[in-house]
């Protein structure tokens, strides 16, 4: 999704915000584009692509200030082109803006501006905001009440920065994220701490509703309705430091590889948070479970293991579709969000909805910094470290440990959660996988790909499709294995890959008889189990481990031949095409 940044102080601000947009390229988008305040003028400098390959066109290193914005944008109102990449400036050319979020009003806002002489330039709903503070500054002519006029008129979710005519930078945070950095050199303003972590480990994280100025005099915080607001400054964990690739060649491959740890980290998490969310847990009278996309394929599994395991019934629901059921929300009721990001429109959605109807919301997050923990009752963080990759890998496999540490503490220790146990499988795994590269070699040709998986095994087939697609490009359906009868067998023919997630457990046999069904039709069969069989074309060996804690080894894998796969198909594992890190709108 959109990046925003902005800088003031005593260094050149085009160098700061290219390597602060550079640093935030995991979130997706498709043109970039910044603006600096020199000599009494906005100078705007954008395009179409990647950080590097429009800054190899238009030098946007080479714009000269020390105050500066900068975007990139994720197209949602507007086509993919150079009018309508951020920053947008006002009429006159005085105001320029970046923005994160979408304006629901601007078409009303838009036709009143036109009436009134100001023009536009682009297709976007973010120009509107630039003219309006245009409007409101050449009547107000004071900054700080044109910024609260302005954000009394918008209408959605929004984050904004801002460029005065007399180089004042000044932002306004609405249900999107802001974060404001302190440094030595200056003042950072950025819709993720990755934005300026390199210059700086101070940060103020201001509310919803605020707004933010920034001048020679200082900076100043005020709510909406123009009162001070009071903050303290946060060190930002170091851990957000660590977000270079290192000898990686991506940080997907990274980010795969660092699973052995991070699995032990989650399950080293022992705040008194988890403590409330097993006891609020314990004592639901009915549970939901939502997430969007990995994170829902996390809380397919939780509701599988929970049942069986801690005879808890959760009712699990994708977080776009919660709001067709609100009826499963009342007073009595508790909804688990998943979310990486904490970001995800829908999850917030769904989250608010559930408040609504007076339910309780506990969430599992990545991103402790994000909205889905500020209107959570309690959060439980991952404590994987930030995923850059915009697949998600390690995340899934951190949700699934918290979600596990849960269920066997309800359980009594039933299901035998064994984090040492799954890291050294994960490293068994990982330590040389030159074989699933060669099967991913072969499977980058592939135009269908179908993951067959039976029971706690079936969230996992979900899981590897979508790394498969997103990754890969290449179609592939999950699918329960019993499904196959009932219509999929269809397509079965030689030019199809079928992997079968088959450790030897009691999925096993039946697993195998589907596999002998699809074979005689002359489709490929990549076997993951931790036992040969010879119906397999591929064998992909994984250790074995108790049935409950497979799908923790099983994922790793297929995200290890979506990656390499996607490598050999010369596609940014990294950065997938139309897909964002923070999907933040619905
Ligand atoms: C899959 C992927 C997406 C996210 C989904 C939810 O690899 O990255 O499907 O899982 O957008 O994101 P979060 O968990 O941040 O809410």
């Amino acid at each position: 999704m959109c990046s925003i940044i902005g800088y003031l102080g005593d260094i050149a601000a085009a160098q700061i915000v290219v390597n602060g947009l550079k640093r935030m390229e995991y979130r997706g988008y498709d043109s970039v584009g910044i603006a600096t305040f020199f000599g009494n003028q906005i100078l705007v400098r954008k395009g179409v692509g990647k950080v590097e390959e429009v800054n190899s066109k238009v030098k946007l290193y080479m714009l000269s200030g020390n105050i500066g914005i900068g975007h990139t944008r994720w197209a949602t109102h507007g086509r993919v082109n150079e009018t309508n990449a951020h920053p947008h400036l006002s009429s006159s050319g005085e105001i320029a803006i970046v923005h994160n979020g979408i304006i629901d009003n601007y078409k009303e806002l838009k036709e009143s501006l036109q009436r009134d002489g100001y023009r536009f330039r682009s297709e976007t709903d973010s120009e509107v905001i630039a003219n309006l503070l245009q409007y409101n500054f050449d009547t107000i002519k004071n900054i700080k009440d044109s910024m609260i006029k302005t954000v009394s008129v918008l209408r959605g979710d929004y984050s904004f920065v801002a460029v005065f005519p007399d180089g004042t930078l000044s932002a306004a945070r609405f249900h999107e994220p802001l974060i404001l950095g302190v440094g030595k050199s200056g003042y950072f303003i950025s819709s993720d701490v990755l934005g300026f972590v390199q210059y700086t480990d101070e940060a103020i994280y201001p509310n919803n509703g605020e707004i933010i100025i920034i001048n020679a005099n200082g900076l100043q915080f005020l709510d909406f309705l123009g009162r001070p607001v009071k903050h303290e400054i946060t060190k930002i964990s170091r851990e957000f430091a660590d977000v270079y690739k290192g000898k990686y060649a991506h940080f997907t491959l990274k980010e795969i590889s660092e699973q052995p740890n991070t699995i032990l980290k989650t399950a080293d998490n022992t705040r008194s948070e988890l403590e409330l969310f097993i006891e609020l847990v314990k004592n639901a009278k009915s549970l939901h479970i939502t997430g969007s996309g990995t994170s829902y394929n996390a809380a397919l599994i939780a509701k599988h293991i929970f049942l069986k395991y801690a005879k808890i019934k959760i009712e699990s629901v994708i977080a776009s579709e919660a709001r067709f059921y609100p009826d499963y929300f009342d007073n009595h009721s508790i909804l688990i969000a998943l979310s990486q990001s904490g970001e995800s429109a829908d999850v917030l959605e769904a989250v608010k909805m559930a408040k609504r109807h007076n339910s309780t919301v506990i969430s599992i997050v990545n991103t402790m910094t994000s909205s889905l923990p500020q209107i959570s009752s309690v959060s439980v963080g991952l404590n994987c470290g930030p995923e850059i990759g915009v697949a998600a890998t390690k995340s899934f496999t951190s949700q699934l440990g918290i979600l596990y540490k849960i269920a066997d503490n309800i359980a009594g220790g039933h299901i035998g959660f064994d984090s040492q146990k799954i890291s050294q499988s994960m490293k068994e795994i990982l330590v040389d996988h030159s074989k699933i590269r060669d099967i991913a070699k072969i499977l980058s040709y592939a135009s269908d790909i179908y993951i067959i998986g039976r029971g706690i095994h079936y969230p996992i087939a979900l899981e590897a499709s979508l790394k498969l697609k997103e990754l890969t490009y290449i179609h592939a359906e999950g699918l329960p294995g019993g499904e196959l009868k009932h219509g999929p067998l269809a397509l079965m023919d030689p030019s199809v890959y079928v992997i079968i997630i088959n450790p030897h457990d009691s999925t096993n046999q039946e697993n195998l008889a589907s596999a002998h069904e699809i074979k005689v039709r002359g489709a490929k069969i990549i076997g993951i189990s931790d036992k040969y069989d010879d119906t397999y074309d591929y064998w992909i060996k994984i250790p074995t481990i108790s049935e409950a804690l497979f799908p923790f080894i099983e994922i790793v894998p297929i995200q290890l031949l979506a990656y390499y796969a996607a490598v050999e198909k010369h596609t940014d594992p990294d950065y997938p095409r139309n897909l964002a890190k923070s999907v933040t709108v619905k």
